[in-house]
């Protein structure tokens, strides 16, 4: 009993030397918020709302960094999510090209944006029903099929770049 009691309590110790441990690594702590340069021109101020519930934390300039974003090695994960997110679709950044919006609305449709982890601790970002219909429906029109060019050229008056 003694020995097994013993055994626990260094394996205990041993788990908590090595959480501390890996708070010294650097990764994950920048948490930086570049400015906003520009945003695409969304067809209506409902669709950007929803976009911003549902994507903006990944997909902006704009993130939201909750307190256990400081912690590894969870903040390793956010912050992989986040540079990875910005790099393929960044709404804050729409004076460069941005290839992949006209796959927005799909990858809503198919489930697989927002990411059901980040849903799972977002759960204002888990849109469905009517709201998800009209996320899925904004970044159509305002990302793909006719139009797409004009809308993505224009400035959105609300939130001019540089
Ligand atoms: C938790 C972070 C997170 C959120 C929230 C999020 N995304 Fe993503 N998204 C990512 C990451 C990471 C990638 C790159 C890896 C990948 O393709 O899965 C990505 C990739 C994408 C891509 C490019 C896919 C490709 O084929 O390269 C699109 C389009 C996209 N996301 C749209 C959205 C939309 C629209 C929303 C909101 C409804 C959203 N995402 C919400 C993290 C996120």
């Amino acid at each position: 009993m003694r020995n097994v009691l013993l055994r626990w309590t260094s394996v205990g110790i041993v788990i908590l030397i090595l959480s501390l441990a890996i708070q010294a690594v650097p990764y994950g702590r920048t948490h930086t918020n570049p400015p906003v340069r520009m945003e695409p021109f969304w067809d209506s101020p409902q669709s950007r709302a929803l976009a911003v519930r549902a994507c903006y934390d990944c997909h902006s300039n704009e993130t939201v960094w909750p307190w256990y974003s400081n912690i590894a090695p969870v903040s390793w994960l956010i912050q992989n999510d986040v540079d990875e997110g910005r790099l393929k679709l960044n709404f804050s950044e729409w004076d460069r090209v941005q290839r992949k919006a006209g796959e927005s609305g799909k990858k809503v449709r198919e489930w697989e944006m927002p990411p059901v982890y980040y849903a799972a601790f977002h759960p204002k970002a888990w849109l469905y029903g009517d709201k998800r219909a009209a996320l899925i429906r904004g970044l159509e029109a305002t990302f793909s099929g006719e139009g797409k060019g004009e809308r993505v050229a224009q400035r959105n008056p609300e939130r001019p770049g540089p």
